[in-house]
Protein backbone atom coordinates (compact mmCIF):
# COMPACT_ATOMS: atom_id res chain seq x y z
CA UNK A 1 0.00 0.00 0.00
CA UNK A 2 1.33 3.88 -1.04
CA UNK A 3 0.57 6.24 1.21
CA UNK A 4 0.91 9.79 -0.62
CA UNK A 5 -0.18 13.30 1.39
CA UNK A 6 -0.32 15.69 -1.48
CA UNK A 7 -1.27 18.57 1.17
CA UNK A 8 -4.56 20.01 0.22
CA UNK A 9 -7.78 18.53 -0.81
CA UNK A 10 -7.39 20.30 -3.88
CA UNK A 11 -4.01 18.30 -5.16
CA UNK A 12 -5.73 15.22 -3.70
CA UNK A 13 -9.01 15.55 -5.48
CA UNK A 14 -6.99 16.50 -9.11
CA UNK A 15 -4.53 13.25 -8.22
CA UNK A 16 -7.43 11.15 -8.24
CA UNK A 17 -9.29 12.84 -10.79
CA UNK A 18 -6.02 12.21 -13.47
CA UNK A 19 -5.34 9.41 -12.56
CA UNK A 20 -9.14 8.22 -13.96
CA UNK A 21 -7.94 10.83 -17.00
CA UNK A 22 -5.20 8.23 -17.70
CA UNK A 23 -6.83 5.27 -17.28
CA UNK A 24 -9.49 6.52 -19.50
CA UNK A 25 -6.80 7.37 -22.09
CA UNK A 26 -4.98 4.39 -21.77
CA UNK A 27 -8.04 2.29 -22.87
CA UNK A 28 -10.84 3.67 -24.04
CA UNK A 29 -12.75 0.60 -23.19
CA UNK A 30 -12.23 0.85 -19.66
CA UNK A 31 -13.97 -0.17 -16.47
CA UNK A 32 -14.03 2.26 -13.73
CA UNK A 33 -15.48 1.56 -10.11
CA UNK A 34 -16.53 4.74 -9.04
CA UNK A 35 -17.79 6.19 -5.49
CA UNK A 36 -20.06 8.77 -4.06
CA UNK A 37 -20.37 10.72 -0.97
CA UNK A 38 -18.68 14.67 -0.25
CA UNK A 39 -14.99 13.01 -0.98
CA UNK A 40 -15.73 12.58 -4.57
CA UNK A 41 -17.47 15.68 -6.03
CA UNK A 42 -14.21 17.93 -6.18
CA UNK A 43 -12.69 14.47 -7.85
CA UNK A 44 -15.91 14.83 -10.54
CA UNK A 45 -16.10 18.40 -10.95
CA UNK A 46 -11.97 17.97 -12.00
CA UNK A 47 -12.79 14.98 -14.20
CA UNK A 48 -15.21 16.49 -16.05
CA UNK A 49 -13.07 19.27 -16.77
CA UNK A 50 -10.34 17.44 -17.67
CA UNK A 51 -12.49 14.98 -20.07
CA UNK A 52 -14.29 18.25 -21.76
CA UNK A 53 -10.37 19.88 -22.34
CA UNK A 54 -9.00 16.89 -23.51
CA UNK A 55 -12.29 16.19 -25.75
CA UNK A 56 -12.17 12.60 -25.02
CA UNK A 57 -15.23 10.02 -26.00
CA UNK A 58 -16.62 8.22 -22.79
CA UNK A 59 -19.14 6.07 -25.05
CA UNK A 60 -17.25 2.79 -24.84
CA UNK A 61 -16.24 3.16 -20.84
CA UNK A 62 -18.21 0.88 -18.56
CA UNK A 63 -18.89 2.35 -14.77
CA UNK A 64 -19.69 0.78 -11.62
CA UNK A 65 -21.07 2.12 -8.30
CA UNK A 66 -19.93 0.71 -5.50
CA UNK A 67 -23.46 1.01 -3.44
CA UNK A 68 -27.01 1.98 -3.28
CA UNK A 69 -29.59 3.39 -1.01
CA UNK A 70 -32.97 1.03 0.04
CA UNK A 71 -35.79 2.57 0.45
CA UNK A 72 -35.45 5.51 -1.72
CA UNK A 73 -36.14 5.82 -5.36
CA UNK A 74 -33.34 5.77 -7.74
CA UNK A 75 -34.63 9.29 -8.68
CA UNK A 76 -35.02 10.38 -5.14
CA UNK A 77 -33.00 13.14 -4.47
CA UNK A 78 -30.40 11.74 -2.54
CA UNK A 79 -30.31 8.39 -4.21
CA UNK A 80 -26.45 7.82 -5.70
CA UNK A 81 -27.97 7.28 -8.77
CA UNK A 82 -29.06 10.89 -9.14
CA UNK A 83 -25.50 12.07 -7.31
CA UNK A 84 -24.07 10.25 -10.16
CA UNK A 85 -25.90 12.19 -12.82
CA UNK A 86 -26.17 15.49 -11.36
CA UNK A 87 -22.32 15.49 -10.34
CA UNK A 88 -20.69 13.15 -13.49
CA UNK A 89 -22.53 11.83 -15.95
CA UNK A 90 -25.21 14.49 -17.07
CA UNK A 91 -22.25 17.04 -17.88
CA UNK A 92 -21.14 15.11 -19.91
CA UNK A 93 -22.93 13.85 -23.32
CA UNK A 94 -20.84 10.89 -24.98
CA UNK A 95 -21.15 8.48 -22.09
CA UNK A 96 -23.06 5.37 -22.71
CA UNK A 97 -25.92 5.10 -20.22
CA UNK A 98 -26.15 1.52 -20.53
CA UNK A 99 -22.61 0.81 -19.52
CA UNK A 100 -23.35 2.95 -16.56
CA UNK A 101 -24.55 0.42 -13.64
CA UNK A 102 -25.71 1.24 -10.18
CA UNK A 103 -26.96 -1.26 -7.97
CA UNK A 104 -30.90 -0.94 -7.61
CA UNK A 105 -32.16 -0.62 -4.10
CA UNK A 106 -35.77 -0.77 -5.06
CA UNK A 107 -35.40 -3.47 -7.07
CA UNK A 108 -38.34 -5.81 -5.61
CA UNK A 109 -36.86 -8.95 -5.35
CA UNK A 110 -32.79 -7.82 -3.89
CA UNK A 111 -31.64 -11.07 -3.60
CA UNK A 112 -32.05 -11.16 -7.35
CA UNK A 113 -30.80 -8.06 -7.86
CA UNK A 114 -27.57 -8.36 -5.44
CA UNK A 115 -26.85 -11.26 -7.97
CA UNK A 116 -27.41 -9.86 -10.53
CA UNK A 117 -24.66 -7.10 -10.04
CA UNK A 118 -22.04 -9.21 -8.77
CA UNK A 119 -22.98 -11.22 -11.95
CA UNK A 120 -22.41 -8.33 -14.21
CA UNK A 121 -19.06 -6.94 -12.17
CA UNK A 122 -17.96 -10.81 -12.70
CA UNK A 123 -18.87 -10.64 -16.58
CA UNK A 124 -17.89 -6.82 -17.54
CA UNK A 125 -14.86 -6.72 -15.19
CA UNK A 126 -12.78 -6.95 -13.60
CA UNK A 127 -12.57 -3.02 -13.00
CA UNK A 128 -9.43 -1.24 -13.92
CA UNK A 129 -9.10 1.43 -11.55
CA UNK A 130 -11.67 1.69 -8.47
CA UNK A 131 -12.14 5.08 -6.87
CA UNK A 132 -12.62 4.62 -3.16
CA UNK A 133 -13.46 6.87 -0.23
CA UNK A 134 -13.33 5.64 3.52
CA UNK A 135 -16.24 6.20 5.97
CA UNK A 136 -14.93 7.97 9.55
CA UNK A 137 -15.83 4.01 10.81
CA UNK A 138 -13.77 2.89 8.33
CA UNK A 139 -15.69 1.27 6.10
CA UNK A 140 -15.51 1.20 2.32
CA UNK A 141 -18.08 1.19 0.67
CA UNK A 142 -21.06 0.12 2.84
CA UNK A 143 -19.29 -2.39 3.97
CA UNK A 144 -19.48 -1.32 7.86
CA UNK A 145 -17.18 -2.85 10.61
CA UNK A 146 -17.46 -6.47 11.26
CA UNK A 147 -18.07 -7.10 7.74
CA UNK A 148 -16.10 -10.58 6.33
CA UNK A 149 -13.29 -9.65 3.69
CA UNK A 150 -14.94 -12.76 1.51
CA UNK A 151 -18.30 -10.55 1.47
CA UNK A 152 -19.85 -10.35 -2.30
CA UNK A 153 -22.49 -7.75 -3.08
CA UNK A 154 -25.14 -7.65 -0.61
CA UNK A 155 -27.90 -6.13 1.67
CA UNK A 156 -26.02 -4.51 4.52
CA UNK A 157 -27.36 -2.25 7.28
CA UNK A 158 -25.78 0.58 7.91
CA UNK A 159 -24.48 1.64 11.31
CA UNK A 160 -25.99 4.74 13.55
CA UNK A 161 -22.70 6.70 12.72
CA UNK A 162 -23.08 5.99 9.63
CA UNK A 163 -26.80 7.04 9.50
CA UNK A 164 -26.01 9.94 11.35
CA UNK A 165 -23.16 11.21 8.83
CA UNK A 166 -25.60 10.57 5.83
CA UNK A 167 -28.42 12.19 8.10
CA UNK A 168 -26.99 15.90 6.58
CA UNK A 169 -28.09 15.35 3.36
CA UNK A 170 -31.78 15.00 4.32
CA UNK A 171 -34.89 16.73 5.39
CA UNK A 172 -35.94 14.33 8.28
CA UNK A 173 -34.63 11.86 10.32
CA UNK A 174 -37.45 9.36 9.31
CA UNK A 175 -36.26 9.41 5.48
CA UNK A 176 -32.27 8.45 5.92
CA UNK A 177 -32.10 5.33 4.33
CA UNK A 178 -30.69 1.99 7.12
CA UNK A 179 -29.93 0.17 4.45
CA UNK A 180 -27.56 -0.28 1.06
CA UNK A 181 -27.14 -2.31 -1.52
CA UNK A 182 -23.56 -2.85 -1.25
CA UNK A 183 -20.78 -4.52 -3.31
CA UNK A 184 -18.92 -6.53 -0.59
CA UNK A 185 -15.27 -6.30 0.41
CA UNK A 186 -14.36 -9.22 -1.97
CA UNK A 187 -16.24 -7.90 -4.46
CA UNK A 188 -14.22 -4.25 -3.95
CA UNK A 189 -10.59 -6.10 -3.97
CA UNK A 190 -10.75 -7.59 -7.30
CA UNK A 191 -10.33 -4.86 -9.24
CA UNK A 192 -6.79 -4.11 -10.71
CA UNK A 193 -5.52 -0.62 -8.97
CA UNK A 194 -7.41 0.87 -6.32
CA UNK A 195 -7.23 4.71 -4.87
CA UNK A 196 -8.89 5.34 -1.50
CA UNK A 197 -8.78 9.28 -1.32
CA UNK A 198 -9.60 11.01 2.30
CA UNK A 199 -9.43 14.44 3.18
CA UNK A 200 -9.86 16.76 6.08
CA UNK A 201 -9.59 16.03 10.05
CA UNK A 202 -13.13 13.89 9.84
CA UNK A 203 -10.83 11.11 8.56
CA UNK A 204 -7.80 11.41 10.43
CA UNK A 205 -8.97 8.94 12.79
CA UNK A 206 -9.92 6.24 10.40
CA UNK A 207 -6.58 6.97 8.58
CA UNK A 208 -4.58 6.90 11.66
CA UNK A 209 -5.91 3.20 12.28
CA UNK A 210 -5.46 2.08 8.79
CA UNK A 211 -2.18 3.59 8.81
CA UNK A 212 -1.02 1.20 12.00
CA UNK A 213 -0.88 -1.15 9.26
CA UNK A 214 -3.58 -3.82 11.79
CA UNK A 215 -5.70 -5.76 9.50
CA UNK A 216 -8.94 -6.72 11.07
CA UNK A 217 -12.87 -6.74 10.12
CA UNK A 218 -13.08 -4.11 12.88
CA UNK A 219 -11.21 -1.77 9.96
CA UNK A 220 -12.77 -2.50 6.89
CA UNK A 221 -10.57 -0.56 4.66
CA UNK A 222 -7.27 -1.93 6.06
CA UNK A 223 -8.65 -4.98 3.37
CA UNK A 224 -6.86 -2.93 1.61
CA UNK A 225 -3.53 -4.45 2.67
CA UNK A 226 -4.61 -7.89 0.73
CA UNK A 227 -4.78 -6.10 -2.19
CA UNK A 228 -0.77 -5.85 -4.49
CA UNK A 229 -1.79 -2.26 -6.20
CA UNK A 230 -3.36 -0.40 -3.51
CA UNK A 231 -2.97 4.17 -3.10
CA UNK A 232 -4.14 6.42 -0.20
CA UNK A 233 -4.50 9.73 -1.02
CA UNK A 234 -4.38 12.18 1.91
CA UNK A 235 -4.21 15.77 2.74
CA UNK A 236 -2.51 17.33 5.63
CA UNK A 237 -5.66 17.57 7.75
CA UNK A 238 -6.43 13.50 7.00
CA UNK A 239 -3.13 12.69 7.50
CA UNK A 240 -2.42 14.19 10.57
CA UNK A 241 -4.62 13.60 14.02
CA UNK A 242 -7.92 15.74 14.49
CA UNK A 243 -5.93 18.06 17.16
CA UNK A 244 -2.84 19.21 14.91
CA UNK A 245 -6.02 20.37 12.23
CA UNK A 246 -3.82 22.78 10.27
P1 LIG B 1 -17.95 10.99 2.43
O1 LIG B 1 -18.22 9.44 2.55
O2 LIG B 1 -17.14 11.19 1.21
O3 LIG B 1 -19.30 11.63 2.33
O4 LIG B 1 -17.20 11.39 3.66
C1 LIG B 1 -17.17 8.55 2.30
C2 LIG B 1 -17.60 7.16 2.68
O5 LIG B 1 -18.45 7.02 3.57
O6 LIG B 1 -17.09 6.21 2.09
Amino acid sequence: MKIINLGSKEEACHYVANELLKQIISNKKSVLGLATGGTMVRVYEQLVNLIRINEIDLSEITTFNLDEYIGIDYDHPESYYTYMHDVLFNHLPTWNEEKIHLPNGSAENLQEEIKRYEDLLDKEGPVDVQILGIGENGHIGFNEPGTSFDSLTSVVGLTQSTIEANSRYFETKEEVPEQAISMGIHSILKAKRIILLAYGPKKADAIRKLLTGEITTDLPASALYNHPNVEVILDNNAYLSEKEEI
